[in-house]
């Protein structure tokens, strides 16, 4: 298999976006532009990724690391052919180069994959669009036989040539032996003064060699992002490509315009998604899942025939099979839901591990803990595991009944099958078998007078 040579523009500020960070750091599904054009590009076997920056050089490649193959700069940023031209020396020989832009986050792999198969010692591929309104961008100039002979910038063009209605895209592919002998021939006589690596297609063809031009399957694959208007509407053409996979693969969403993914959700089928929920990192669903409106989920496993209630917090949690959770339930780090467990509104779980069928179904905090089996947790309990120095552990034993507002303070274990009575604070061990109450006894005090309001 050949090496292909992936160039990456990415060295302009992006003006427009009124932003101290560079441009290709805005973020598009919760991922800059620039990694999802690095993550398409490296789906091409043997592919080196090289991204030209300038502003912001150190920031991308602080934010990057080593998803690209490599950085070069580009101090000043004198045209696209100077920016490629910086790149050079990073690239093989005997490979075939594809040039993308850093603020077109939206090619496909399979443009890519065609765009490089087109390419030989005779043939450049060069991938255009036509568009309703082409202004801006480099006019396709074809001869009579509808060969591509050149591009013609919008600021160089005659208007004749501004009728024109296919454009070029930026991205093109050719060998890097051509890319090595043409690059230099290249120079800034022109309306801009920039070194235009578009005027690699009339060298092109003044050695003979062809234009073949690519369509992409969609023009959403070719626009880029000057401005924030222009982000929000990328970022909404993506989640609802990123939806309909989801529902091609059999889950129901119940409004895909109001579905959010950013990163990676793997689900079974006969899932419903209800509206306004976000799937943020690496989130994996069963099937029969029922996830309510309003919840955020992240980094977590949720099993089979799992219920998400209204308004759920989910974050790097794991929730058994059948578990039903929320409304308003958080459930935060490092908690382990087992299956057909319960946790209900206003509960907060972290770091703590819950056994089969064990429900907190109201108001009740439970931090590193572990609870058994069949256990049930009274509206209100506390675990106190901060002493506000350091954490401590609390073990609730299989089947034990713990009293609405009771208050655990750590370390403490609640033996199995033990009852604590509500109200109580525990503060050491509780036997099996047994109750643990703590609470001053009630009083009854006969006769006793209201306070009247005073009369003055
Ligand atoms: C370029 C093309 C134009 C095409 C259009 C598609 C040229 C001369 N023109 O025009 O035919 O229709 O893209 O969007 O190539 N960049 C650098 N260093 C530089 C200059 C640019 O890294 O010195 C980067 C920019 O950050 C940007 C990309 O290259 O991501 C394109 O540059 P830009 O100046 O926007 O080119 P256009 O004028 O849009
Ligand atoms: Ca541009």
């Amino acid at each position: 298999m050949q090496n292909t040579d992936i160039v990456i523009l990415a060295a302009g500020k992006g003006t427009r976006m009124r932003s101290a960070m560079p441009k290709v750091l805005h973020k598009i599904a919760g991922i800059p532009m620039v990694s999802h054009v690095i993550a398409r590009a490296n789906s091409v076997a043997n592919a080196k990724t090289i991204v030209v920056t300038g502003f912001g050089a150190q920031q991308i490649e602080d934010t990057l690391g080593t998803d690209a193959s490599c950085y070069v700069e580009q101090s000043q940023q004198l045209g696209t052919a100077h920016a490629v031209q910086a790149a050079l020396p990073q690239i093989r020989d005997n490979s075939r180069v594809l040039v993308l832009y850093g603020d077109v986050p939206l090619i496909s792999s399979c443009t890519i994959q065609k765009m490089l198969e087109t390419v030989s010692d005779q043939q450049v591929a060069l991938l255009t669009i036509e568009l309703e309104n082409p202004t801006g961008y480099g006019r396709i100039i074809r001869d009579s036989d509808r060969q591509i002979q050149a591009i013609i910038e919008q600021k160089d063009a005659s208007s004749e040539q501004l009728s024109i209605n296919e454009v070029n895209t930026g991205v093109i592919a050719l060998t890097s032996q051509q890319l090595k002998d043409w690059l230099p021939q290249i120079d800034n006589n022109n309306a801009q003064g920039e070194y235009y690596l578009t005027d690699l297609i009339a060298i092109a063809r003044g050695n003979g060699v062809n234009i073949s031009s690519i369509k992409p399957q969609s023009s959403l694959e070719v626009e880029g992002v000057n401005n924030r208007t222009q982000l929000s509407q990328l970022e909404r053409a993506h989640q609802q490509e990123m939806a309909e996979q989801l529902m091609d693969s059999g889950t129901s969403l119940a409004d895909p315009n109001r579905f959010d993914q950013r990163g990676e959700l793997t689900a079974g089928t006969d899932n419903f998604i209800d509206i306004n929920c976000i799937f943020e990192g690496s989130v994996k669903l069963g099937s029969n899942v029922n996830i309510g409106p309003n919840c955020y989920i992240i980094n977590s496993v949720l099993g089979d025939g799992v219920e998400i209630k209204a308004n759920t917090v989910i974050e790097d949690a794991v929730i058994g099979d059948g578990a039903v959770l929320g409304p308003f339930a958080r459930i935060r780090p490092g908690a382990e839901l087992a299956e057909n467990t319960k946790v209900g509104n206003f509960v907060e779980i972290k770091k703590a591990k819950v056994g089969k069928g064990s429900k907190i179904n109201h108001l009740s905090y439970v931090g590193d803990a572990t609870i058994g089996e069949g256990v049930n947790i009274g509206a209100g309990t506390i675990t106190c595991n901060y002493d506000g120095a350091n954490k401590f552990k609390t073990n609730i034993g299989d089947n034990s009944f713990v009293g609405s507002n009771s208050t655990l303070v750590a370390p403490v274990t609640v033996a199995e099958n033990s009852f604590v009575g509500a109200g109580s604070t525990i503060t050491k061990d509780t036997q099996q078998n047994s109750l643990a109450i703590s609470r001053a006894k009630q009083r009854n005090v006969e006769g006793w007078q209201r306070p009247s309001k005073k009369t003055d």
